[in-house]
């Protein structure tokens, strides 16, 4: 029987404050706590802090501790990220299971970015009320979201990730799902867009403070790779993550997981504790249908905002079937023809995204744009890379904007606005330590609506682009709290991005 992971704000609405599945949920959190020893590490793989150190832990100096073989280990920056967090959540559902002693308790979902549904961004009361006694709170978050109010409103990004083509490449083309790696890695490098924004932006604005200009003032679990898995609330907003990539794949016909044949991704396996005892392995190829792990969502639908599909033309009248079997046309359908791979057209070293003018990226092939000297574009795509971002004090995301006039603000220009780059696990990244060499996050977008756009408006420059970075900030409305949080010393955002890149294909 396939269970259904529930909305949790739909239950909120339906049964009050505290639905039933709450209830549960905060009674199962109670005892893995209890079986967390008082000091030092987890030593009970069923047990809360054990379960968040496989996402991960840090060590006394802040670098990952792996000193047992199932800690940090979560997996981002690459197309591994799905996945792993898929199995991550099907293996600790079994262990709330376990503790409820009842095998049909399903997680439930935030939705915290429905481009739809605006207040379902405020944390669900339940974990906002501030009771020691309450499970599912935690001080340990920014003053914004325990405050109840709503996350600054980017769900835009929601529409934009679900339209993506492709579940991931090798290089230089925008991803849904993030960058292919042969190897598992802690922090990969290259985001996929459902990965950056909704779901780094929702960590980082969940977890941390932020002053006005945009520095960390407090940081809070769901701020950093390390803490994240203590805050209940991680496991819905992941829930919600795992529920947007089948959202992706149902949106549209072409939409498709990595094929089968590559084995590095497909054949992949990754070890979580069992509650029965020892430990359970989930290979990839074997956790790609929710259904075949026993669950699926309430809602699977694409938000209002999603562009309908061009119509498509009916079907000839199938043969009538001789004998045998009758063959679905869909089967046979074959994937999608494989992109080119992009050429560099233009790129430019170390920009400070915090700096307030915008990096200059020259282009070398401006035909290779589309864009002869006509100016009427082609068939070509775009796409902005923005490699190596490193840093170690951030606003929570960048807004990117591409030729911005001067003087003029990204909130006038919402045609010039490339995407939104998110700064979760950007401290994580850009440390080199023994699991990864400190090499930093990248993300890439498709700019060609951009190019088009300024096209149409007779302002593409075929000789270079400029990029600007304008941060996202939270307000929140208890800037009391917010002042008193504001324990230590803010520092000037000091990120950079070691190559900011134009590709066509
Ligand atoms: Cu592994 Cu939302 O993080």
């Amino acid at each position: 029987m396939t269970r259904t992971r529930m909305d949790v704000w739909n239950r909120t609405q339906g049964e009050g404050d505290w639905p039933e599945v709450l209830l549960a949920y905060a009674r199962a959190v109670e005892v893995m706590r209890s079986l967390d020893p008082s000091t030092g590490k987890p030593t009970d793989p069923l047990s809360w802090q054990f379960q968040a150190a496989m996402h991960g832990r840090a060590t006394r100096t802040g670098s990952a501790d792996r000193s047992h073989a199932l800690w940090s280990r979560c997996q981002h920056g690459s197309w591994f990220f799905l996945p792993w967090h898929r199995m991550y959540l099907a293996a600790f559902e079994a262990v709330v299971q376990h503790h409820l002693g009842d095998d049909q308790w399903s997680l439930p979902y935030w939705y915290a970015l429905d481009p739809d549904r605006p207040a379902t961004s405020v944390l669900p009361p339940a974990f906002r009320e501030a009771r020691a006694d309450n499970h599912l709170f935690t001080e340990n978050r920014s003053v914004l979201a325990n405050g109840g109010d709503p996350l600054p409103d980017v769900s835009d990004s929601v529409t934009q990730a679900l339209q993506v083509e492709l579940f991931s490449t090798d290089t230089g083309v925008a991803s849904f799902g993030g960058g292919e790696r042969s190897q598992p890695s802690f922090f990969g490098e290259e985001m996929g867009a459902v990965e950056d924004t909704p779901h780094g932006f929702v960590h980082v604005v969940v977890g941390n403070d932020f002053d006005a200009a945009g520095n960390t003032v407090r940081e809070g679990w769901m701020g950093s790779f390390f803490t994240a898995g203590l805050d209940p609330l991680f496991w819905l907003h992941h829930a919600n993550l795992d529920r947007l990539w089948q959202v992706w794949l149902d949106a549209d016909p072409s939409h498709r997981n990595p094929p089968d044949g590559d084995p590095a991704w497909f054949r992949t396996k990754f070890r979580f504790p069992d509650p029965a005892g020892g430990t359970r392995t989930y290979r990839v190829g074997d956790v790609l249908d929710p259904e075949a792990l026993g669950y699926t969502y309430e809602d699977l639908s694409v938000p209002s905002t999603f562009p309908a599909p061009p119509p498509v033309p009916a079907p000839p009248a199938p043969p009538a079937p001789e004998g045998g079997g009758i063959e679905m046309g869909g089967a046979e359908e074959p994937p999608p023809p494989l992109r080119a791979t992009p050429q560099v057209v233009g790129a430019t070293q170390d920009v400070s995204l915090a700096a307030a003018s915008p990096a200059i990226v020259e282009l070398s092939e401006p035909s290779d744009l589309g864009l002869g000297d006509a100016g009427v574009t082609g068939p070509t795509r775009v796409y902005l890379r923005i490699e190596g971002i490193t840093g170690t004090a951030a606003a929570p995301a960048y807004e990117v904007y591409l030729n911005l006039p001067a003087g003029d603000a990204g909130a006038d220009h919402p045609e010039l606005l490339a995407g939104r780059l998110a700064t979760f696990g950007l401290a994580e990244a850009s440390r080199g330590d023994s699991v990864h060499g400190g090499s930093g996050l990248t993300k890439v977008f498709e700019i060609t609506p951009v190019r088009d756009a300024l096209a149409d408006r007779g302002r593409w420059d075929p000789a270079q682009v400029t990029v600007s970075f304008e941060p996202v900030l939270p307000t929140p409305s208890d800037t009391d709290a917010l002042a008193q949080a504001a324990t230590g010393e803010a520092r000037a955002p000091d990120l950079r991005a070691a190559r900011v890149v134009v590709l066509s294909a």
